[in-house]
């Protein structure tokens, strides 16, 4: 049984407990951080320069330099590590939907790579020791040195901040600051490291280069922290875990079983919401249902048996949600399916059109007055495609083109835009948007033909992200207070793009969905009003229809 009985509100909201803040000591915790990362980092880096000179001197055969540069490679992976770990520490209390290993990759290979460019020139294009001119004039002076060390600083900075701004755009708001704060910030601080490592003379105790050179990382590491510290206490997630609330709001998610839904259902139920996951395969919904219990126990989310492909089971998931929820807030139209042959539905729909975009008319039109009342939000998730999407009024289904998954799937993607936007034309009381997810990592891809599949998991692997990640912009937008003004929008993940739908092909297709289901929104245009254009493009596309069938 998974269509249980609604539990009361108030009892969720008391057994709610919301998340302790760990947001308290930020900056001087990210100074923290970053000053005894850099200590292991340049500790490390000290003792591995002593040991080697003191047990094997100078490298001479390329095999010693190449071990050199293997070993000065490790210590990279040490202060990357041991840096992108506490720093991230810090970070998930503000972001906490980031990840130990989507922070730290990057950070370690581009401090793996800068130890590796930054000893290669020493090892293996400086002049042998026998050659260099002798004299004091061979030693370069300290501010030139200093000042070469900030040059090189500015650069690692804008690598090491390109590379975690990476990652930081899909978590936080303003990530693009992050790139520029760290050319300052690695300029001074390899600034200071360097005056570590060019005070001491050779004829000073090794103890006392070693306390120096450690000092210099140390004041390194400071700088570091405090510099790049006044973007990092300014990062704004783009879903705010600690202040946004559901709580007493219903939301509803179709295709909530796995990938994105799923995720969307978590990070909803995490704010507060009732979830309601919409699956056609109920036993997978009650997993999720289970799982999300298993981690948030206080969570309020309840399986609804709806195939989306299948009018009659999306009439009676429409009629069960009014039945037993006095309101619904957000309605998420997440399931999606691509079909690699050409699919008629028992409704006589092309069967990509039917799930992506034919179901979410027909659900959208049975829950509007629920949705009007609360000044609900629909939320559809779309692909960029639909950039490449061609919508043939008179011949929805393929019946007289030559069908490709790719161009069906291109065109559900462009009738979900269409979708949106008409609604938020129809419905002032809602708001409507759709969005792109990004390049997400779900088992879409596992049905992918076999050569885009190893593209996807070798070589573009990189571009892809989690689904929980990929939910990050669909919970914003169904959560997030001020969203209301933009309604009709198309989002690229967080942000706005200024994708127009076609406003006549618009009304066109969803007087389409109004022939094919059957149900009228009621206001607007209906099947009855159609206007001239539209009235032929309905006679084809029920004649498109009916051949289908035959
Ligand atoms: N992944 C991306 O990179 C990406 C990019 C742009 C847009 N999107 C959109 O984001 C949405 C979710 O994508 P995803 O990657 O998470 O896909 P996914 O992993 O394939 O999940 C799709 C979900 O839809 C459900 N579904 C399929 N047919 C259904 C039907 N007839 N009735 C009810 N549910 C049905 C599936 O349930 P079953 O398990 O029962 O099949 C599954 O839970 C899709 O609409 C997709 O177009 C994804």
């Amino acid at each position: 049984m998974t269509w249980a009985p609604r539990r009361p509100a108030a009892d969720a909201l008391i057994r709610w407990s919301p998340r302790p803040t760990a947001q308290r000591f930020f900056y001087p915790r990210w100074i923290a951080a970053c000053t005894v990362g850099e200590l292991v980092g340049i500790g490390t880096a000290t003792g591995t320069t002593l040991a080697l000179n003191a047990w094997a001197g100078e490298p001479t055969t390329t095999f010693a330099r190449l071990g050199v540069l293997a070993l000065f490679a490790a210590v990279g992976i040490i202060e990357g590590g041991a840096l992108a770990s506490l720093q991230w520490r810090v970070l998930r209390t503000r972001l906490p939907r980031l990840r130990a290993g989507e922070w730290i990759g990057p950070t370690v290979a581009i401090a793996v790579a800068g130890w590796v460019v930054g000893m290669t020139p020493s090892l293996f294009l400086a002049p042998a020791p026998d050659s260099a001119p002798s004299g004091p004039s061979a030693e370069p002076a300290l501010a030139l040195v200093l000042v070469l060390a900030a040059v090189a600083g500015a650069a690692a900075g804008v690598c090491f901040g390109a590379a975690q701004w990476f990652v930081l755009r899909r978590h936080a708001e303003r990530a693009y600051m992050w790139i520029w704060i760290h050319a300052p910030a690695w300029a001074l601080a390899l600034a200071a490291i360097f005056l570590g490592a060019a005070v001491p003379t050779a004829d000073w105790p090794l103890w006392a280069i070693g306390a120096v050179g450690v000092g210099g990382g140390v004041l390194g590491g400071l700088l570091l922290g405090v510099v790049t510290g006044l973007v990092a206490r300014c990062l704004t997630p783009w879903v705010d875990e600690e202040h946004w609330s559901l709580r007493g709001k219903v939301c509803a998610v179709t295709g909530a079983n796995s990938g994105i839904g799923q995720e969307v259902a978590l990070g909803l139920a995490r704010l507060g919401g009732s979830v309601l996951l919409l699956c056609r395969r109920p036993a997978e919904g009650e997993r999720v249902r289970q799982t999300i219990l298993s981690s948030h126990p206080a969570a309020d989310v309840w399986v609804v048996p709806c195939d989306m492909a299948d009018l009659g089971s999306i009439r009676r998931a429409a009629a069960g949600l009014v039945r037993e929820w006095p309101r619904l807030d957000v309605l998420v139209h997440n399931a999606g399916a691509t079909f690699p042959q050409r699919t008629i539905t028992a409704d006589g729909v092309e069967a990509t059109l039917a799930v992506d975009a034919v179901g979410p008319c027909l659900l959208t039109t049975l829950l509007r007055d629920r949705l009007e009342a609360a000044r609900g939000r629909v939320i559809t998730l779309t692909g960029i495609y639909h950039r490449r999407g061609h919508v043939d009024i008179a011949d929805l289904h393929f019946a007289h083109r030559p069908y490709d998954w790719l161009a069906a799937n291109n065109q559900a993607q462009k009738c979900r835009w269409l979708f949106t936007s008409e609604l938020a034309r129809r419905a002032p009381h809602l708001m409507a948007a759709s969005v792109h997810p990004g390049a997400v990592l779900t088992g879409a891809q596992r049905r992918l033909p076999p050569l885009a599949r190893l593209l996807v998991y070798t070589l573009a692997r990189p571009g892809f992200v989690r689904a929980e990640v990929g939910a990050i912009p669909v919970v914003r937008l169904a959560a997030r207070p001020d969203v209301a003004p933009l309604t009709g929008r198309f989002f690229d993940r967080c942000q706005p793009a200024a994708d127009v739908a076609d406003p006549a092909l618009a009304r066109m297709f969803w007087a389409a969905c109004e022939i094919l289901t059957g149900q009228s929104w009621g206001s607007g245009l209906s099947t009855g009003q159609l206007a001239q254009d539209d009235e032929g493009a309905a006679d084809r596309l029920v004649h498109g229809r009916a051949h289908a069938e035959s």
